[in-house]
């Protein structure tokens, strides 16, 4: 079997890694990759946004499955254009994909489905979304309708901040095109969870709920980042919840989807906020998380590509997928300075001795340079650890942590903690 990722993230290693464990040894490609998939896959120099380029090379190679990582290719429409020329993927098709492209698009899905999220309203002229902002108490969240790369969300603490965010986004062109609509939202109180559903238009599998670390500082201080850590199974996600996450949020999307002629099949990511209201959906990603995927698939027992292979073909069966019994925890080591800006080409020490440690180190930004792996982003490395339990995972990740080393790498310390007092 012949499978492409696309990407360069370590959502993407982990990705390549888990289908190099699989029993079938597929043979693996990743474009464009980075210093950590050319250990495991031959890295193909094409970008990941680069549709036209995907689908030259896959018309020549003609792999089994195309397995899409980020959502950029996704909204792009690289699902559809691979199919038409008889391509196998795992990953919506545009259409689909808009559940994350587009916020109004999604909100819309989920009121028709009945899916329990924060009240709303969707604007494309700043003088009514701010007459519109007596409808809301305060904080309020404004959000860019579009891709923005994750800064698109602002959660405004006074009336001026939301004045100030939809003035920039509707009349100051802040995310181009991506800012043209808004959606202005209630505030919700909890904590976050990120559930990730296998689907194949029609059946629905959830894998156990993974807890990001947004903020880049520890006790949740600082800006936000793409994400600091992650860790599952994440407590806060009960049996009930995931239960209700199934038959109350995944399946009925899925049905209103199908009655718009829509099929969703790969990935539904569901960042849920869990609190006083309930579970409530913050907002649906076509993909995989990152840094999520790093500790839920390494936690897949069973062999990856048959899953995903049945999520692309419709034939997705209960059971499928089996988990492993630990915890796991992963830790991202940054550049210095990120989230702002940052130096790239330094050079990167210990990665054996993490791995002799117990750890997996997936690559997030490296690249190779004359036999040495540096950095290349601003999220470098992800750090992940099994253990009996989350505190036993925390413990053998921080170990390796501490094997590795760059000029100004910096991390946070506390990771998974917010889950230890849930647990006995
Ligand atoms: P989103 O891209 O919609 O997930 O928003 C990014 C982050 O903003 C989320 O992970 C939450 O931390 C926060 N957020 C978004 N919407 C809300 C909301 N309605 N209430 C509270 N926090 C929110
Ligand atoms: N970890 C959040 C995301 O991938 O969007």
């Amino acid at each position: 079997m012949k499978v492409l990722v696309i990407g360069n993230g370590g959502r993407e290693h982990a990705i390549v890694w888990k289908l190099a464990h699989d029993s079938c040894a597929p043979e693996l490609f990743c474009a464009p990759g980075n210093a950590g998939t050319a250990a495991l896959a031959t890295n193909v120099p094409i970008g990941a946004e680069d549709v036209a380029g995907i689908v030259a090379w896959a018309r020549e190679a003609k792999p089994d499955l195309v397995v899409v990582g980020p959502e950029a290719p996704l909204c792009a429409g690289v699902t559809d254009a691979l199919e038409a020329e008889g391509i196998k993927v795992f990953g919506p098709c545009q259409a689909a994909a808009a559940l994350e492209g587009s916020k109004a698009f999604s909100k819309d899905v989920m009121e028709k489905a009945g899916v329990p999220t924060a009240r709303f309203r969707v604007y494309r002229s700043s003088a009514e979304a701010i007459a519109g902002l007596d409808a809301f108490s305060l904080p309020v969240v404004v959000k860019a309708d579009g891709l923005a790369a994750g800064k698109g969300v602002v959660i405004a603490q006074t009336r001026e901040e939301a004045e100030t965010a939809l003035r920039e986004m509707l009349d100051g062109g802040r995310f181009g095109a991506a800012g043209a609509e808004v959606v202005v939202e209630e505030f919700l109180e909890g904590e976050e969870a990120s559930v990730f559903a296998l689907c194949d238009g029609e059946r629905v599998e959830l894998l156990p709920a993974a807890q990001d670390h947004k903020r880049v500082f520890d006790n949740d201080q600082g800006p936000n980042t793409g994400g600091m850590g992650a860790y599952t199974p994440a407590p806060i996600a009960t049996a009930e919840v995931m239960a209700f996450t199934k038959e109350q949020i995944v399946l009925p999307v899925l049905r209103e989807l199908k009655r718009r002629g829509i099929t969703y099949k790969g990935v539904l990511f569901c960042g849920l906020m869990i609190g006083p209201k309930g579970v409530n959906v913050l907002e649906f990603n076509c993909r995989f998380g990152d840094p999520e995927t790093e500790v839920v698939l390494p936690s897949v027992a069973s062999d990856l590509l048959p899953v995903l292979l049945a999520c692309s073909e419709g034939r997705l069966e209960s059971g499928m997928v089996k988990m492993r019994p630990e915890a796991a925890v992963t830790v991202v080591m940054a550049a210095p300075g990120y989230p702002g800006s940052y130096p790239k080409g330094l050079a990167i020490s210990g990665l054996d001795a993490a791995e002799a440690a117990g750890c997996t180190v997936f690559h997030a930004g490296t690249a190779l340079r004359e036999g040495q792996v540096v950095t290349a982003g601003g999220r470098v490395l992800t750090v992940t650890a099994f253990g009996a339990d989350l505190r036993a995972a925390v413990a053998k990740a921080y170990e390796g942590v501490g094997q590795i080393a760059f000029e100004g790498a910096h991390y946070r310390r506390d990771i998974a903690a917010k889950a230890f007092k849930y647990l006995k």
